[in-house]
């Protein structure tokens, strides 16, 4: 067996209504005054009430940033780093999505350390411990309340940048499948697609393969399989929105230790430029990324295919094609768009596709790729996603 490191700081909690202790477990790490870090559509639902409502039992008013768009970028987590400033935060409690998340993980950088958010980008440039931190999923998809990665925008330069330390992972994670019931079906399915996306590049991936890990990406995959469906069609499947909250937490573990690929380099650089979803740029992209990856990749693919009961074939080429065939399938019964033209992506010239391959080739997933991918097949890979 090969040598491998794995950990996963993060302490998970999962319960309905559990939201509602978030206060106690910032309490629980010596804060007296968190920061509640969440957006204002989250706010306006009323579904932060329990929440809310842990705090003030607590004996504290609610301090709360909610100015946190999607895909969230440098001038937010700067804002919500003052105001924590400001208002002499010593914790961060993070409600929200991976766009909540990754703002509450940037700014805790600054608030923690001080000095330019800039300066931290990149991989392992945090060197010292930060606040607490309690993050709390909305969505079941980025896996960002346990990873060690934040992604934040550069509006500026329409290019996403990558924070990547231990430092990052939060200290608990609180998992509440009550609060997606909200999460319209459309929203759902995509979020999905980045947590299925996250195990299926995590087994493939680089970094450290290791069977902990594998056994995280697999046992995600399948519940997304069988309850994002679900999930999807109906709402209010509490049964579903717990498998597929605790498929994504697992998956972010897996790609927290294993590494993204090809994948995510393509859908952060279509993102970043083009202002589509990750999760659904993620979706539109994964067959094709398997497939490119596939003969590096047929025999953890194959061994998955198995696994997941869409091949009893002992042939890995032929496994691992059921598996792809799975994904195509899942995507059309969860109603995501399957090309690009599809997500209001522009046909580019060659000067713009050449500026867009070098985002691709510049993004940290893609050193962790089982298959080095020249210039022409990014571009071939584009084509067929089209
Ligand atoms: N840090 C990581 O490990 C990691 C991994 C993958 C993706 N990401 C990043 O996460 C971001 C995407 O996050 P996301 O997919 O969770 O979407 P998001 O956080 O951008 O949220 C999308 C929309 O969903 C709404 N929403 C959130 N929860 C809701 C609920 N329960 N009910 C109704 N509406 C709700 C939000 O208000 C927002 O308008 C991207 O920036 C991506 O790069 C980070
Ligand atoms: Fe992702």
């Amino acid at each position: 067996m090969n040598t491998f490191v794995f950990q996963s700081p993060t302490k998970v909690c999962f319960g309905e209504y559990l939201s509602a202790t978030a206060f106690e477990v910032a309490k629980d790490m010596g804060a007296e005054r968190p920061l509640i870090i969440t957006d204002k559509f989250l706010v306006a639902s009323g579904i932060l009430e329990p929440l809310l409502n842990g705090v003030r039992d607590g004996g504290v008013e609610p301090i709360i940033f909610s100015d946190v768009p999607p895909d969230s970028d440098v001038e937010s987590v700067n804002r919500a780093a003052q105001f924590g400033l400001e208002q002499a935060c010593d914790a961060i409690i993070a409600v929200g999505g991976g766009s909540v998340m990754d703002t509450a993980k940037a700014a805790n950088i600054c608030l923690s350390l001080g000095g330019d958010l800039l300066d931290y980008q990149g991989l392992n440039n945090i060197e010292d411990p930060l606040r607490p931190l309690v993050a709390i999923p909305t969505t079941a998809g980025t896996g960002s309340e346990v990873s060690f990665v934040a992604m934040i925008k550069d509006s500026a330069e329409h290019r996403k940048l990558v924070f990547g330390s231990r430092h990052l992972a939060p200290n608990v994670a609180i998992l509440d499948p009550v609060l997606l019931i909200s999460l319209p079906p459309k929203l759902t399915a995509a979020t999905g697609l980045d947590a299925l996306t996250h195990g299926l590049e995590a087994l493939v991936a680089t970094v450290t393969n290791s069977a902990v890990s594998d056994a995280l990406a697999i046992e995600s995959a399948r519940l997304i399989f069988e309850y994002l469906p679900r999930a999807t069609s109906n709402g209010d499947d509490m049964e579903a929105r717990s498998a597929t909250l605790v498929a994504s937490t697992m998956a972010g573990i897996a790609f927290s230790n294993s590494g993204v690929g090809i994948i995510h380099a393509l859908a952060h650089a279509t993102g970043a430029r083009f202002n589509t979803h990750h999760g659904i740029t993620n979706a539109v992209y994964l067959p094709h990324g398997m497939r490119f990856n596939l003969e590096y990749s047929n025999a953890i693919y194959g061994r998955a295919a198995r696994a997941l009961g869409f091949s009893s074939s002992m042939d890995d080429n032929e496994a691992s094609e059921a598996l792809v065939k799975a994904v195509e399938r899942l995507l059309k019964e969860v109603g995501l768009p399957t090309e690009l033209k599809q997500l209001g992506v522009p046909e580019m010239n060659e000067e713009e596709l050449q500026e867009w391959v070098n985002l691709v080739v510049e993004d940290p997933a893609i050193i962790f790729n089982p298959r080095e991918a020249s210039v022409e097949d990014i571009i071939g890979i584009y084509k067929r996603a089209y």
